[in-house]
């Protein structure tokens, strides 16, 4: 049980994504559950976008890709849909909550992990002064990791992070 994509095409980005667990606020039996439902989930969408796409998918991404993959595009409708009320537009930020293309949710910082358990159990006010994020019932682990898929592309677009320090699994 070494590699995670089933049909390893050239080279998937497909390893779990072995960021550090998030910061220590969350016990850590929760983070590490939800570690490895992330690392399942980015199996999962492995096999998804392993589905015959255009073959710039499955290839190394040099330079930040300028269109969003099938999944990334279905985060966007979920992110819309749930998110953007406060988020923003293409994760800007509004006046009811903060953006996303920000370093501080750097995939370093705010691992993916971060994600899924802000739509589970909201976020209380830490870093910004917009006030506590509410959970978002009626998304799905599936669609959180669309909405992954889809923020990590914008913050590629915006130079947060380098492909070297993340490689996001859809
Ligand atoms: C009602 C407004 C609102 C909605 C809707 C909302 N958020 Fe948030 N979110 C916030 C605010 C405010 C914060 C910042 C809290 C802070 O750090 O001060 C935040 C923070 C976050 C964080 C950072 C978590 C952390 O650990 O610091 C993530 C990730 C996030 N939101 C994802 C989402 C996603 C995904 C959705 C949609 C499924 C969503 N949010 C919907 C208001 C919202």
């Amino acid at each position: 049980m070494t590699s995670s994509c089933l049909p390893p095409p050239r080279k998937a980005p497909c390893a779990p994504n072995a960021g550090p667990p998030p910061e220590g606020r969350h016990p850590t039996t929760v983070a590490s559950l939800l570690f490895i439902v992330t690392a399942l989930l980015a199996f999962a969408a492995c096999g998804e976008s392993s589905q015959p796409q255009a073959a710039r998918d499955t290839a190394p991404q040099p330079a930040a890709p300028a269109e969003l993959n099938q999944t990334a595009r279905q985060g966007e409708t979920v992110f819309n849909t749930h998110c953007a009320q406060c988020h923003g537009p293409e994760a800007s930020g509004t006046n009811l909550g903060p953006t996303l293309i920000d370093r501080i949710y750097h995939p370093g910082h705010h691992g993916d992990a971060a994600f899924h358990l802000a739509v589970l159990r909201g976020v209380r006010q830490h870093h910004w002064n917009f006030g506590n994020m509410l959970p978002v019932p009626g998304v799905s682990e599936t669609q959180v990791n669309q909405i992954i898929c889809y923020v990590r592309h914008l913050q590629r677009t915006h130079n947060i992070y380098t492909p070297a320090e993340y490689q996001p699994t859809c």
